[in-house]
This record gives structure tokens, sequence and C-alpha cells, in this order.
């Protein structure tokens, strides 16, 4: 069985990348299971239910967020109806929405599980006792569990791959929207990748305007983000695993931009 995971999905750009690639990606890898980060899809901030549920229709079985979760006010409205959208588990008690899923597919339970990092992040519970909590109510139905880590630091990330190791099919990292190159299974049977990178566009800096964030560095001042315009990429990781042991056997990053072109 596969799972196909989809990194940062940025503003329309992002949305582009999706609607042209994920019916390819589909046929060359043939997943069974599909989950995309869309916490920068509505114009880098936040997800609007016409965004989520476009990305349903596309084929995605759960989405995932992060720290923008609630950038758009949208999401107060439609969050309690969206129950395929997964926001950071370790957000406080009484935050609307469900930070796990536990999705049938094919006679198949899969988790998933959105944990947010606490390093350089607001500061929020403990993403850690947040996953063995979880972890220990989903293994008994089901052993594939996936995990989104959207966090800041290498460290913390790396962190959590091998306090999980064994425990989880896939724990894999969001939020720095620049894909790392140390995509493996851990002894335990762990796949694992500290940033799946971003989708969206190619050109920007993590996908804004560069003279704005280069304004920003110079002079400190305010200034506003907005989602660049130009050439696209699209980052994700495919990771194949038994399903009968929630085992990962192979995990490959997908990089598809102007340099590294798609083959189908
Ligand atoms: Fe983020």
């Amino acid at each position: 069985m596969k799972i196909l995971f989809i990194g940062d999905v940025v503003g329309s750009p992002g949305r582009n990348m999706i609607s042209t690639y994920l019916p390819r990606l589909k046929r060359k890898y043939k997943p069974t299971f599909t989950i995309v980060n869309g916490e920068n899809a509505a114009s880098g901030r936040g997800i609007t239910e016409k965004i989520y549920r476009g990305f349903l229709e596309a084929g995605a079985q759960v989405i995932t967020m992060g720290n923008h979760t609630w950038d758009n006010r949208e999401i107060f409205e439609f969050i309690d109806r969206a129950p395929k959208l997964v926001r950071p588990a370790n957000f406080p008690p009484g935050t609307p929405g469900n930070g796990s899923t536990i999705v049938n597919i094919n006679g198949v339970e899969v988790g998933v599980i959105n944990l947010q990092g606490r390093t350089f992040l607001p500061a929020i519970d403990d993403p850690f006792t947040k996953a063995d909590e979880l972890i220990e109510e989903m293994r008994e139905r089901t052993p594939v569990i996936f995990v989104d880590f959207h966090a800041e630091t290498t460290s913390e990330k790396q962190a959590m791959g091998w306090y999980l190791d064994g425990r989880v099919t896939a724990v894999v990292g969001t939020h720095t929207h620049v894909q790392t190159a140390d995509e493996r299974i851990l002894p335990g049977g762990t796949g694992y990748l500290t940033d799946v990178g971003m989708t969206g566009p190619y050109d920007g800096i993590l996908g804004m305007e560069r003279e704005a964030v280069i304004k920003k560095f110079l002079t400190t001042m305010p200034v506003r983000f907005e989602v660049t315009k130009g050439r696209e990429q699209l980052s994700g990781v495919i990771l194949t695993l038994d399903p009968k042991t929630g085992k990962a056997t192979k995990i490959e990053r997908i990089a598809i931009n102007e340099d590294r072109p798609f083959y189908d």
C-alpha cells in the first residue's frame, strides 16, 4: 500500500500544481491514500471551505494544517463540518476541530495525526506527550499511522521521528517550505523525512514575493507578504508500507519544478 503526502500548498500557484500534477502522480505511483497540507492554501494564510472541498475532489482523503490554521476566518464557520481537516492535535483543550482522524480506505484504516512543534513557534501543549496519547488510542484500531509534524527546527523533527520510531508508519515534517534530502526508514520501521517542502511558487522566498521579504530583512519595517507569481513547484513524498504491520518499506521524495521535471 502507498500513501502520497503533498507538502504545504501555498496560494493559487500551489492549487494549480495540485490540479496539474495530482492526477499524474496518482497514475504514476498509484497511492491508495493521499494527504495534503493545506495550511497556506488560501493566499498563503489558512484555508477556505471551497479550497478544502477542492482538495477532497482532487483526490485527497485528509487535509493537514499548522500554525496558520486560524488565519482565514472562514475556518471557524466550517471546521465543524470538515471531518477530513486535521489541525495540530496539541493545540490547547477547547480549540475547535480535531487533531487526528482515522479513514477507512479499501478496508484498511489509516490514522492521520497533525502535530505542531514548539521551538520558534507559539507556546502550545507538548507534541510528544500528545503523540503518545493519540498513538496508544489509535493503535487499538490500526497500526497504519501517518504523522505530519509541522515544526520549524530540524532537531525537534528528528527528535519526534526517533521518539515515534516503531510506533507509527511515518513522521514527515512540514512548515519550513524547503525539502530536505534525508528520507529514510528508521530501524523500527518508521518512514522519516525532516521536511517535505512546499507546493506553490518556485521563485519566491518560502512562496512569498521576494522584494517584501528582503525589505523586511533590510529595514525590519512591517511589510505585507503576498504569494508571488511565476514558475511553480510541487513537493511531496511517497511512502510504501505493509498495511498489516504498519511498517514503512520504502520512502521516496517527490520534487517537481523546472530544474527537476516530472516524468510520467
Ligand atoms: Fe507553517
